[in-house]
């Protein structure tokens, strides 16, 4: 049994597989009508969401299955303080999946180790969004054929936008992919992200303020909304929310087939006038994220028919600190009695990042005592 919390828990080939599944759902449908029945999705959203939630339990409700539904923290014993942990072993006694998001980074992890059932990240706090990914992973496919040799520009809010984390990650494994990002200096890239994966896996990218000059490049332009929720000071994000404006008229010095994808929801980061152009694939990438979903949960439930938890941890070097990772919104804050796990960033490497939410470690207290685990 496994769960799906990071993209690259997946590896391309069971991507491709995925893909192809997804499009013979939509050639069959009928084919799949009562592939899960007899099985329910537990959908534990604890942040708000339109399209995730629903295209879950639409996906579901497509494949013959059934849906428990919690739609928000304050309808849940979450509220009274209950920790994630306990809430999913709970929800592992009454469903057969689990989808969960959550505001905290690395409440996925937690929560797939916990559970009985697999679990679905369905985006945790800034850190990552791997369904989405495999949404735009399938537009982008289907618009495009290939990902090889794709300039891909990431527009808007790179520092909080999971969705973006996410996708380089998975784009890391395909040749030749460039990327461009577009931010503010206040928004840019986490390092893990551009240490972790851009340049450990060699891809050619730049950074840039300049959205309009990187224009005519992209054959993606993935647009961001710049997002609120993620904020501490309210006077930051006035100034930074129209960064970045996508307009009819800046279309016009964009590639003839450049595919423009948002992961929604859009505030003004579009102009509502791009819609029409034929560019426009945000709301075909909304589609692709159900069909996407379906295969997801067809792959998981039928691994889940061997009970052995895949070990999260595996193969990695493991130290425990005594002092947790200081990112406020890591799921180790509020989790108080969980273990302070950090894993070094390469076999033998003296960097590490916390293993629940990868922010890299700058406590030294961290270090200060700490306990090698015996890799398994
Ligand atoms: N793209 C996305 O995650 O949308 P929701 O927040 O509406 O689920």
């Amino acid at each position: 049994m496994r769960s799906l919390i990071d993209i690259t828990d997946l590896t391309r080939d069971e991507i491709d597989e995925m893909m192809a599944v997804a499009a013979d759902i939509i050639n069959r449908p009928e084919e799949y009508s009562d592939k899960c029945k007899g099985k329910k999705i537990a959908t534990l959203f604890f942040e708000p969401s339109t399209r995730t939630r629903l295209s879950f339990e639409a996906a579901m409700y497509e494949l013959g299955g059934n849906v428990l539904s919690v739609a928000s923290e304050s309808l849940s014993s979450v509220a009274k303080g209950e920790s994630v942990s306990d809430t999913v072993r709970v929800i592992s006694s009454y469903a057969d999946i689990i989808a969960m998001r959550s505001a905290k980074e690395g409440a996925a992890f937690v929560a797939a180790d916990s559970a009985r059932v697999p679990v679905i990240n369905a985006g945790d706090g800034g850190h990552c969004h791997p369904t989405q990914t495999l949404a735009d992973l399938f537009t982008i496919y289907r618009e495009k054929g290939t990902f090889d040799g794709l300039t891909v520009g990431f527009c808007g809010d790179l520092k909080y936008g999971r969705t973006v984390h996410s996708l380089i990650a998975a784009l890391s494994r395909y040749k030749n992919v460039k990327i461009t990002l577009i931010s503010p200096a206040e928004l840019k890239l986490p390092d893990y992200v551009k240490t972790g994966v851009i340049k450990k896996a060699g891809m050619v990218y730049t950074e840039t303020d300049d959205f309009e000059k990187s224009l005519p490049e992209l054959d993606i332009i993935y647009m961001t909304r710049i997002q609120r929720e993620r904020f501490e000071d309210r006077a930051e994000y006035e100034r930074l929310k129209d960064s970045y404006i996508l307009t009819a008229e800046k279309m016009r010095s964009a590639k003839k087939d450049a595919c423009v994808l948002h992961p929604l929801p859009r505030v003004n980061e579009i102009s509502v006038k791009v819609d029409a152009d034929p560019r426009a694939c945000y709301f075909k990438q909304v589609e692709n994220g159900k069909y996407m979903r379906m295969a997801l949960i067809l792959k998981l439930l039928e691994e889940s028919k061997d009970p052995v938890k895949e070990d999260l941890l595996k193969g990695q070097e493991i130290v425990v600190g005594k002092t947790g990772c200081g990112n406020p919104r890591c799921i180790s804050q509020t989790e108080r009695e969980l273990e302070k796990l950090f894993k070094a960033v390469d076999e033998g490497s003296k960097v590490y990042r916390c293993v629940y939410c990868e922010k890299r470690a700058e406590t030294p207290q961290v270090f200060r005592h700490y306990e090698i685990k015996p890799k398994k």
